[in-house]
């Protein structure tokens, strides 16, 4: 009886976490991070705790990050989403190297105005059912992992926009790879939503990475 009680707990109570400030943590065996450059009560990051799930809101957050999932070579997803997410906008999968220190995404979705890198296109290439073409662009004393740094981003986007799938992580590493594109070690591979401003959100009906 003990054991079942304590087992709900676990299960009903504790798997999830709502976070309301900046934090990283594990809940329910998963990773997740919320970073945010403002605040607001309209900012927080719901961690369902069932795989990369997790219901993002925010309300003039500056930039708002929030991401979960223990990395991976495939992310398979579907969400909803309403709302604006500011002058720009990344839905799918990001993460970071380090040696080099490499901040990268995969990029299915975005809020209008969104989709943008910022910086000069290296290729593109047919991957999961579309083209997805692909960026880099050098951050220069930007926030990091390791703090404010230099490092570049290496961006995949894909071409038609789609709130369901999944992603072949590995298939995009190898593409940049190949153009001269080279990662460090890998330090995370998350689900993420990422908006520069606006009021708006994002819930994953199912998300595993
Ligand atoms: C998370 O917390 C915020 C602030 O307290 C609250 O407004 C929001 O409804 C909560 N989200 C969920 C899914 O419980």
């Amino acid at each position: 009886m003990k054991f079942a009680l304590v087992l709900a707990l676990f299960v009903l109570g504790f798997a999830q976490v709502n976070v309301t400030s900046n934090q990283q943590g594990t809940s329910g065996g998963v990773k997740y991070e919320l970073w945010m450059s403002g605040s607001g009560s309209g900012c927080w990051c719901y961690i369902k705790g069932q795989g990369c799930a997790f219901h993002g809101h925010w309300s003039n957050c500056g930039d708002y990050l929030c991401r979960a999932g223990n990395g991976g070579s495939t992310l398979t997803y579907a969400y909803t989403k309403t709302g604006s997410g500011g002058g720009y906008s990344f839905i799918g999968v990001y993460g970071w190297t380090t040696n080099p220190l490499v901040e990268f995404y995969i990029v299915d979705d975005w809020f209008s105005g969104g989709g943008n890198s910022g910086g000069s296109q290296k290729g593109s290439f047919s991957q999961d059912d579309a083209t997805y073409n692909i960026f880099e662009h050098t951050q220069t004393n930007q926030p990091s992992i390791q703090g404010t740094a230099t490092f570049e981003q290496f961006f995949s986007i894909r071409q038609g926009q789609r709130t369901s799938g999944s992603i072949n992580v590995q298939a995009h590493f190898d593409k940049w790879n190949s153009l001269g594109m080279k990662m460090g070690s890998i330090y995370e591979a998350k689900a993420l939503v990422e908006a520069g401003g606006g009021s708006g959100e994002i819930d994953y009906t199912s998300c595993s990475i």
